[in-house]
């Protein structure tokens, strides 16, 4: 199909729809970066593409962000769409719009498939017990629900799996629970809840995924979950919630999962209407149309089972595609804030063009589910040896001589046309490995071509031709040549790179946007003056970008925690090494007194077994100096001492809480005696 063919292929392509609750990260533009690319292929070969996405508004973690903030909901997701929109099209993602499940087409259509799921007798219903917040007087969803787990007995797990030793259970079975909204003790209570029968979709289901939509670790994947058995799916959440009301009944909400994948189809039909467009044969079950869907392997559940199942329900067609990719991982761990490889989007984006970090998702992209690693290190190597040493080079080199002695003007013939036919040869097959989204095997192909159009070069030299004036049209010729190679490769990383393909563009003087316009080379044609098209990475640059993001996220927390916690996150990773410098000694306090000119002091003489250190400690506002003396306590002994206003301070004690009358000074058991070393 990657042939020109005379019919245009009409495809909706979809990334999934990002949480409005936080902002887009590196792993988020794997994704859109595999989707875009995708797209722009498709676009590339003369097909009708309707490329699209937009932010996941509905659910309770927005609702309650959006309280704590102080704004309303829909404040907040249109607040929150402006950003990560923003973000996207800074990175090149070429989306025809970006909308929001929070809309008018969202409404219509779910409560359209819903009265048809339910007219054809798949919505049932059933009473269900839950944990009720009494304060807040909300049910909690389960990672709003803390309790210690009833496996391992860890405090502060979530409601349905613990952390500590990997259990998943029922949030009935939790010990213990509490609200991590309020802090309240929660309590069951019973409502009634909207079941999909997923098992009237089983047989039909089965067909789907032999039909060749998904790939086949997906397949054997659902192969488990059928063996396993299909459950109802529970689509409704009641009051208060931030979402759709579920129509005929009395404060029910769809919940945020049945109408996200509607939004696919809500963003499409704005668009369709915007066009003047016809909807209609996009969700026929007879039309040619394509629906191709883009998504993470943590979210399968819902595009392979739920989502086909609510679409065949409401007599819609199914989707045509579901390819799942794996996770980004950071130089080789999950993301992590602590080590600033938790980087945000837009962090990027101050410091580096987004078309290195395309091009290196590329280069590792596959059509499987294997997590995919961005190694710093590796990072910049190879953009700067592939794109800046491999491909620009080929322009570089040979872009001055056209400038300098032929006017700008490309020659009628080139030096080596079997070399461009060489070329040529693997032009259909790249874009079906790109069509294969076996992006990674397409950038092997390339690069390698992109070294044989450097050797050709390397060995006509034309830097050494160009004396001999004899030879200009030779030289002529071979740059010719090596531009058209040039333009060759800038055709099939134009969806990897679009911006340097921009640049690209702009020199040749043509557009590099229609996969087949490279099948004729470009002869007699005058181009422009060429300009360096990307810079090499700094190691410096990506150093920037990881302490900034250790910044960036010391404060936002994706998850509500409740008590301390919630207003005084973990501080950053320290090394052991790092802790065991801190030299801790079980301390007798011989001395206490006030510090009349300071606010907060009070002077400690802390005996460490036969050494006495004069400490300042601000905790006059929580004990008074006559209760303090004997009693002992935990110093840091090795801290450099430090000159304050009042005296030499030599260390430090221990204490916890906030501040002011909230301070409680550590307090070792009995037996321990002064001097000792706290391990
Ligand atoms: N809102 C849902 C999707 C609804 S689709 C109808 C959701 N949102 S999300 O923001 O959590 O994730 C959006 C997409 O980004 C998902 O496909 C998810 O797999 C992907 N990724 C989020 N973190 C990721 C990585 N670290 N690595 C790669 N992709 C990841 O799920
Ligand atoms: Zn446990």
């Amino acid at each position: 199909m990657t042939q020109a063919s005379a019919q245009p292929r009409h495809i909706l392509i979809t990334s999934a729809l990002p949480y409005a609750s936080g902002s887009l990260h590196l792993g988020h533009l794997v994704e859109h970066t595999q989707s875009d690319i995708w797209a722009r292929l498709m676009r590339s070969l003369g097909h009708d593409v309707k490329y699209l996405c937009a932010d996941d508004a509905h659910g309770t973690p927005i609702m309650l962000m959006a309280e704590k903030q102080g704004v309303s909901p829909e404040q907040l997701v249109d607040s929150m769409r402006e950003e990560h929109w923003r973000d996207l099209q800074a990175f090149g993602i070429s989306y025809d719009h970006y909308h929001s499940t929070h809309s008018d087409e969202n409404l219509e259509l779910v409560t359209d498939i819903y009265n048809k799921l339910k007219a054809a007798g798949h919505i049932e219903e059933k009473i269900i017990e839950q944990y009720y917040d009494p304060e807040k007087n909300m049910f909690l969803p389960d990672r709003f629900l803390r309790g210690t787990c009833p496996k391992c007995g860890a405090d502060d797990q979530y409601g349905d799996n613990c952390e500590v030793c990997g259990a998943s259970y029922d949030p009935a079975d939790l010990k213990n629970p509490t609200s991590a909204v309020s802090g309240a003790t929660p309590i069951l209570k019973e409502s009634k809840h909207l079941f999909v029968n997923l098992q009237n979709f089983e047989s039909m289901l089965k067909q789907w995924i032999s039909s060749g939509s998904l790939q086949d670790e997906v397949r054997n994947k659902l192969k488990e979950w059928f063996e396993a058995g299909l459950q109802s799916w529970d689509i409704s959440r009641d009051a208060p919630y931030f979402g759709f009301q579920i129509p005929g009944e009395t404060d029910k909400y769809f919940y945020v999962w049945m109408d996200a994948p509607v939004g696919y189809l809500a963003c499409l039909k704005y668009v369709c209407e915007q066009n003047g467009e016809d909807f209609s044969p996009w969700i026929d079950p007879d039309s040619d149309h394509e629906m191709v869907h883009f998504i993470g392997k943590d979210i399968l559940y819902f595009h392979a089972l739920f989502w086909p199942a609510m679409l065949y329900g409401a007599g819609m067609k199914l989707p045509n595609a579901v390819y799942a990719h794996g996770f980004l991982t950071v130089n080789g761990t999950k993301m992590s804030k602590s080590r600033g490889t938790f980087i945000k989007a837009s962090t990027y984006l101050q410091h580096l063009n987004p078309d290195y970090l395309r091009y290196y998702f590329a280069a590792k992209l596959s059509d499987s589910l294997v997590d995919i690693d961005l190694n710093m290190d590796d990072f910049r190597q190879r953009v700067n040896s592939d794109l800046v040493g491999k491909v620009i080079n080929i322009a570089s080199r040979t872009a001055g001589f056209i400038k300098k002695k032929f006017n700008l003007t490309l020659a009628d013939s080139m030096d080596q046309a079997d070399l461009y036919a060489h070329f040529l040869s693997h032009h259909t097959q790249i874009a079906q490995l790109f069509e294969a989204r076996k992006y990674n095997a397409a950038i092997r192909l390339i690069m390698q071509l992109a070294d044989q159009a450097n050797q050709y070069i390397a060995e006509k030299e034309p830097w050494a031709a160009i004396k001999d004036d004899s030879r200009l049209d030779e030289v002529h010729q071979v740059c010719t040549t090596g531009l058209n190679l040039f333009r060759a490769l800038m055709t099939w990383l134009a969806p990897v790179i679009p911006d340097t393909a921009k640049k690209a563009a702009d020199f040749l003087n043509t557009d590099l946007k229609h996969w087949h316009a490279a099948e004729s080379p470009l002869l007699n044609h005058s181009i422009k003056a060429f300009k360096p098209l990307l810079q090499r990475i700094e190691a410096d640059t990506l150093e920037t970008i990881m302490e900034q993001s250790k910044e960036d996220l010391k404060a936002a927390q994706q998850t509500p925690v409740k008590g301390p916690l919630a207003d005084d996150p973990i501080s950053d990773e320290i090394s052991f090494e790092d802790f065991a410098k801190l030299d801790f000694r079980v301390a007798t306090i011989v001395a206490a007194n006030d510090v009349p000119k300071a606010d907060k002091l009070l002077q400690l003489t802390l005996d460490i077994g036969g050494v006495e250190k004069n400490v300042f400690a601000g905790i006059k506002a929580a004990y008074k100096p006559e209760d303090l003396v004997g009693r002992k306590t935990v110093m840091v002994a090795n801290l450099a001492p430090r000159k304050m206003r009042f005296g030499l301070s030599e260390g430090m004690v221990l204490a916890a809480g906030p501040g002011g009358e909230d301070i409680f000074l550590l307090t070792p058991d009995d037996g321990a005696k002064p001097g000792m070393r706290v391990k």
